[in-house]
């Protein structure tokens, strides 16, 4: 029997599961986002894709066969409302799919796993009908309509993912940050920004996928559940949404800007209110692990219960770090200005990991704050402010620091266990961390 291995947060697009059964019930919950089940047959032999390494499969007994269809995956709006239409109608009720596994950690029920199917083919077998999805779209700027659609970092490629070459080679200007905003200025002819588009700046698939990311370093929902990620440089919310809203996980925002969600955050809101009822009215008897599952991410979406917390401050390295030996501090504290709750939090490590997004003129203080005190750290550079920061030179050569380029390789050098990767959202891409070496080899 062949055994199929799917790791948490994994998706197998590669492979193809197929099942076929008779519909459970179907529902839609946005013009993108639908789901159906299969009570399947009994000749099927489910061993040898329901036995997975490891897990125990609630479907492998009861033979139900959870199935998702979603606009990343390539089905429109049409093709949806169709399929629905047609799985409704009387008499069109056995039905064959073929779809890729995705396998899921479950936070929300009591089972331990969740695994179902993205269906990619689907036949309805009285009508002798067949429905196929359009290719995949891979990194569609619409935010994904299932809140807890995943991300597959370890497997995921991108074209867009890697930076321009040139752009990143560009010196950049400046800008200085008065009052949490950013105040341009050495604008010269010829020495054009990069568009906030090259940065990736606009691709709000970023915060899921940095979320996803996290969740999959930093030891799920166990190894981010109790203490909060400190979002650095946070701006207006974006990592903090997905990670309070949809993961419920805690969250504090450091940024002198205010946490302000967007009308379409407020609408994604809404939708899950509505979702939730929607799966609730499927009711008892048909219900499926996959039902119970999102019926507990979007009950548990729909309020922060506490978990969202805002220190309308800056991270600086020496507000921070002042009071500690200074053997404890390895790099240089550039800046002022105290703010003592958020010098408690970090004393006391009450975070689990410091992010910074596209953070500025926090990705210093990230690192610094991080190495003195043992915390992990994740660092997405963006601007380079090669004015701003004279003092940060590359090893051996002595190089400044002037490209976006210069400033990677720059944070790899801050300490031979930095890693790297990039997460697949357009821009300014690439991910570097750290995580302090376990106590006892220190
Ligand atoms: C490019 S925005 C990124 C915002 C958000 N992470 C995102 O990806 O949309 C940079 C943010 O860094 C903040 N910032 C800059 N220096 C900071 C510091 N030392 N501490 C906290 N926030 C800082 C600014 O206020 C601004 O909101």
């Amino acid at each position: 029997m062949t055994k199929l291995k799917v790791d948490f947060g994994e998706t197998k697009l590669e492979t193809r599961i197929q099942g076929t059964g008779t519909l459970r019930f179907c529902t839609t919950l946005s013009p993108s986002f639908a789901l159906f089940a299969l009570d399947l047959e009994d000749d099927i032999d489910y061993g040898s894709y329901f036995e997975l390494e490891g897990i125990v499969m609630e479907q492998g007994k009861t033979k139900i066969l959870d199935v998702m269809l979603t606009r990343k995956d390539g089905w429109t709006k049409d093709m949806i409302d169709d399929l629905m239409g047609d799985m409704m109608t009387t008499g069109n009720r056995t039905i064959c799919v073929s779809g890729y596994p995705e396998r899921r950690e479950e936070k929300f029920n009591d089972k331990t796993n969740i695994f179902f199917v993205h269906a990619v083919d689907i036949k309805l077998l009285e009508a002798d009908k067949v429905y196929k999805a359009e290719p995949p779209q891979e990194d569609s700027d619409v935010p994904t309509t299932d809140p807890s659609a995943n991300v597959n970092t370890k497997t995921a490629t991108n074209t867009d993912a890697n930076t321009n070459t040139a752009e990143s080679n560009k010196v950049e200007d400046d800008t200085s940050l008065e009052n949490g905003h950013h105040k341009h200025h050495n604008k010269r002819p010829g020495n054009k920004r990069p568009k906030n588009s090259d940065r990736g700046a606009n691709d709000n698939s970023r915060f899921a996928k940095l979320a996803f990311f996290l969740l999959s370093e930093f030891g799920g929902y166990d190894g981010l559940g109790s203490l909060p990620v400190l979002d650095v440089a946070g701006g207006s919310g974006g990592l903090a949404f997905e990670l309070v809203f949809k993961h419920q996980l805690p969250c504090t925002v450091v940024d002198t800007r205010p946490v302000q969600f967007s009308a379409g955050q407020k609408k994604h809101l809404e939708f899950r209110n509505q979702s939730h009822d929607a799966l609730d009215s499927i009711g008892k008897d048909k219900t499926t692990p996959l039902v119970e599952n999102l019926k507990g991410r979007f009950q548990a979406g729909t309020s922060d219960d506490g978990l969202l917390r805002q220190l309308q401050t800056l991270l600086e390295t020496e507000s921070v770090l002042k009071g500690l030996p200074s053997s404890k501090i390895r790099k240089r504290a550039d800046f002022v200005e105290a703010n003592e709750k958020l010098r408690e939090l970090l004393k006391e490590q009450r975070c689990s990991v410091l992010v910074g997004l596209h953070p500025d003129q926090a990705t210093d203080p990230i690192m610094d704050i991080g190495f003195a005190l043992n915390l992990p750290w994740v660092v997405i550079p963006c601007c380079v402010f090669p004015n701003l920061f004279k003092q940060r030179q590359l090893e051996p050569s002595g190089k400044l620091v002037r490209t976006y380029d210069d400033l990677c390789e720059y944070i790899l050098q801050q300490h031979p266990s930095v890693k790297e990767t990039t997460l697949p959202f357009r821009g300014r891409n690439r991910v570097f961390y750290w995580k302090p070496a376990p106590s006892n080899d220190e």
